[in-house]
């Protein structure tokens, strides 16, 4: 997938600034490059979630690192976004085992729900769909990973219903 250009420049927040430091300061003098996952990391986070190709150039001159070097990993890794998403990306698993117990179904059913397509962002900002690969959850498929969450056993509307709901109510607090 191509990256996006912004058209804004990316600054990290002070504490944003400070967290990259103590990152860098993890690995030996001159190795900064081994900083750049959790580095992109943060820039996504700092960037509303998303990887702008301003973002990964700032990241580059951060770690001394040409923009290619940059561009090679972020775009390899599927939890690096490079276009604009939603507050929550509902990053759907579709590999064999979620397939089985109703993956299709349960991807099918958000887009009706959120009434979007895949790679969408609701009107409201707060969702988007990802279609996955495994997420290492299979004994628990049909099942889909928010940021650091996992929700699991997603295999009635019900259920489905209660977790939009859940992601809503975090959104206003
Ligand atoms: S197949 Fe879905 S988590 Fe492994």
């Amino acid at each position: 997938m191509l990256a996006v250009r912004s058209g804004k420049p990316v600054t990290f927040s002070a504490q944003a600034l400070e967290q990259a430091q103590q990152i860098i300061r993890r690995y030996p003098e001159g190795q900064k490059k081994s900083a750049l996952i959790p580095i992109l990391h943060l820039a996504q986070e700092q960037n509303g979630g998303f990887l702008s190709v301003e973002a990964m150039d700032y990241v580059a001159e951060m770690l001394d690192l040409s923009p290619i070097e940059v561009y090679e990993v972020a775009t390899f890794y599927t939890m690096f976004h490079l276009k604009p998403v939603g507050r929550y990306v509902l990053e759907v698993c579709h590999t064999g085992p979620c397939e089985i117990k109703g993956a299709e179904w349960l991807l099918q059913t958000l887009k009706s729900k959120l009434g979007v397509d895949e790679g969408e962002i609701t009107p409201d900002g707060l969702f988007s769909i990802r279609r996955v690969e495994c997420l290492a959850a299979c004994g628990y498929a049909p099942m889909l990973q928010c940021g650091e969450r996992y929700y699991e056993f997603l295999n009635t509307e019900e259920k489905v219903e209660a977790l939009l709901e859940h992601l809503r109510q975090n959104a206003n607090t």
